[in-house]
């Protein structure tokens, strides 16, 4: 494994990280669940992410259980707050009393006293952001988070984040925006923000939720134990299921092969490549993907590569930054 800094802080994370987004209490039962994280930990991950809303607050509580015992100092723990996570009015968002007590739910179902970094997972355009930023202050100076963090922010609100947590003296260190091969859109404005701010990226579905791998093929059912193949998990990657974008995935096999590397050790490279990134986040729904995975770590890609892969994936490439995600 090889690790960076996240942002201009202290915090080393390992270039891969694990996620459990869709995974842990949903797709995969609890046994797949902990092999996955043992087999992580065994690969020399030790940065874990997951969010207070995964699969309804399980995917917290099977995290949680899958680490207990291990030495607290040697993982980083990550969490976020944005989404709903019960029926109340008070249960969304980022006004203080969902971020202090959904805080509090988190760190319980991890069975940790803190977080390493607390992510706000959306921007809330509701709730001045003055409100939502000393709120984490607070987090910060109780010791229940040591960094803040927030996902899929525009640069215009990181630039925002960035000055209130200069002003309360708390480190805002990373934004975690979905980036691989096929969605680049933060490359042009909210990367040059984030490098200026001190942030670095830790990024979402790096493997397009598998799409890289290669095992989705045009004209083919997605196989049956994939994502793609089950009835829920499947939705969120309709928008890559076309023949035209699998048949160019299809044609970045010959490129990997030639450099000895999986399709999924390629993709994941690709996004290491990108100096500002500091972890790609994988899923995982058995060890041997995480094994596979983990291989990316510090692997280069020569420039005549990254032209390769560019003039096989064409226009299906998404580089628009008004695409970031909104809540
Ligand atoms: N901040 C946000 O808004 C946000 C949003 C989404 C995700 N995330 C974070 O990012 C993490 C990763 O997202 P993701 O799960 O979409 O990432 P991903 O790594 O792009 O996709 C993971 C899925 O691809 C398949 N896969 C992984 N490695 C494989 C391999 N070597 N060969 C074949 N198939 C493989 C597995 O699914 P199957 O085996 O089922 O096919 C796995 O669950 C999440 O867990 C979460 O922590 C954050």
């Amino acid at each position: 494994m090889e690790f960076r800094r996240l942002g201009r802080s202290g915090l080393t994370i390992s270039e891969i990280a694990y996620g459990n987004w869709l995974t842990h209490g949903g797709q995969v039962e609890e046994d797949a669940a902990h092999a996955c994280v043992r087999a992580a930990l065994d690969a020399g991950i030790t940065t874990f992410d997951t969010a207070d809303v995964y699969a309804g607050t399980r995917a917290e509580t099977v995290l949680g259980a899958a680490l207990a015992g291990q030495r607290r100092e040697s993982i980083e723990l990550f969490t976020k707050v944005y989404w709903p996570t019960g029926p109340g009015r008070n249960d969304r968002g980022l006004g203080r009393k969902h971020v202090i007590e959904s805080c509090h739910a988190s760190l319980r179902r991890l069975q940790t006293d803190y977080v390493d970094l607390y992510q706000a997972h959306r921007y809330d355009p509701s709730v001045p952001l003055e409100e939502t930023m000393t709120a984490f202050a607070d987090l910060v100076r109780s010791g229940k988070a040591l960094y803040i963090g927030v996902s899929e922010w525009n640069a215009e609100q990181i630039a925002a984040g960035a000055a209130l947590a200069r002003e309360l003296g708390i480190p805002f260190i990373s934004n975690q925006p979905q980036y691989s091969m096929l969605w680049r859109v933060i490359e042009a404005e909210v990367v040059p923000t984030s490098e200026q701010e001190g942030l670095s990226q830790i990024v979402w579905s790096p493997l397009a939720q598998g799409i890289l791998t290669g095992k989705y093929r045009p004209g083919e059912q997605p196989p049956a134990d994939s994502r793609g193949g089950h009835p829920e998990a499947g939705q969120s990657m309709q928008r890559f299921m076309s023949d035209d974008l699998l048949g160019r995935v299809q044609q970045l096999r010959p490129i990997a092969e030639d450099l000895g590397l999986s399709m999924a050790q390629l993709a994941l490279a690709w996004v290491l490549q990108n100096r500002n990134v500091a972890a790609a986040i994988i899923g995982a729904t058995r060890p041997e993907q995480v094994q596979d995975n983990v291989a990316a770590a510090g692997v280069t890609l020569d420039a005549d590569v990254l032209t390769r892969i560019d003039d096989v994936l064409g226009d299906v490439v998404q580089r628009d930054p008004s695409k970031t995600a909104r809540g």
